[in-house]
């Protein structure tokens, strides 16, 4: 009798990896923020996303792309998030509690990184709701400093209470050992609300168009020669405010061919 050899397993290399959730934290009932370890071979850089997900029932995994709020020197992955009430990943995710475990992709990719657009006096950062995450990203990243001498990085929310995530993050750069001096120095934050009464209301599109953005920051308006934009929401705000852009004569970048501004969709059901 010959003894069989056992069937041989495919092992995917880029298949996701379980990551230990080390801290979450709700800011309202439609936004958390939550921690995993980083694999020490997970490399990205500042700004770009991954998929992040939970095995289904079926034992499938279910993923969804989510911009990576944390600098690249961080030791963990930080990642903030919307909840669905009935969407498929995030009526679930939105449960998860410390030491529990979520999907990493290990392929981070995107085009909201600064190596997309060439070199300008002033970067703006426009986001809306969960859009915010990768510029939590790089607003801790020394490079972004080194690049631009002003950073604007503005987020519209339905509420005020949906701002906290921004506000903290902002706060942090400016206190943080690495880039506090420079950020204290480079970096503003423009918030604004469209849902609630708030000491600047409006979406960011309206604010662009009135020409309420520009008087309020002290600036003049946006201007291809000395303006760079990075764009982060969900699908409408990034087509509405990439034709502002558009039409002060800002052209569009990507990895192969960087310019004037880049776009990133971020939305996860
Ligand atoms: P509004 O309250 O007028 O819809 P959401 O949570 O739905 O992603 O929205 C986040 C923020 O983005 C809200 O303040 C919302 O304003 C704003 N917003 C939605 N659509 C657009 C758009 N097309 N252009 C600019 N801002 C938008």
């Amino acid at each position: 009798m010959t003894e069989q050899s056992a069937p041989v397993k495919k092992v995917n290399p880029n298949a996701p990896t379980l990551q230990k959730v080390l801290a979450v934290k709700h800011y309202t009932d439609r936004l958390f923020s939550f921690r995993l370890a980083r694999p020490p071979s997970f490399r990205f850089r500042t700004g770009e996303f991954v998929m992040i997900g939970l095995y289904k029932d079926d034992g499938r995994p279910l993923l969804r792309a989510y911009s990576i709020a944390s600098p690249s020197w961080d030791e963990e992955l930080e990642f903030y998030s919307i909840k669905v009430p009935d969407g498929p990943l995030t009526s679930r995710l939105q449960n998860i509690q410390v030491g529990d475990e979520v999907l990493l992709g290990k392929k981070p990719t995107g085009t909201l990184v600064l190596d997309a657009l060439v070199g300008g006096k002033r970067l703006y950062m426009f986001s809306t709701g969960t859009g915010f995450a990768p510029f939590a990203s790089l607003v801790r990243d020394p490079d972004t400093y080194a690049r631009f001498d002003e950073v604007i990085v503005t987020h519209t929310c339905r509420d005020v209470a949906e701002l906290d995530y921004s506000k903290e993050i902002v706060d942090a750069a400016k206190n943080d050992p690495l880039v506090g001096e420079e950020a204290s120095k480079q970096l503003r934050l423009f918030t604004s609300c469209t849902r609630e009464a708030y000491e600047q209301a409006g979406r960011i599109t309206t604010l662009i168009d009135t020409g309420e953005l520009f008087e309020k920051l002290g600036v003049p308006k946006l201007d291809p020669e000395t303006d760079r934009g990075m764009i982060c929401g969900s699908m409408e705000m990034i087509n509405d405010t990439k034709q502002r852009l558009l039409d002060a004569g800002l052209v569009e970048g990507s990895n192969a061919s960087p310019a004037q501004f880049v776009i990133e969709k971020a939305f996860a059901g």
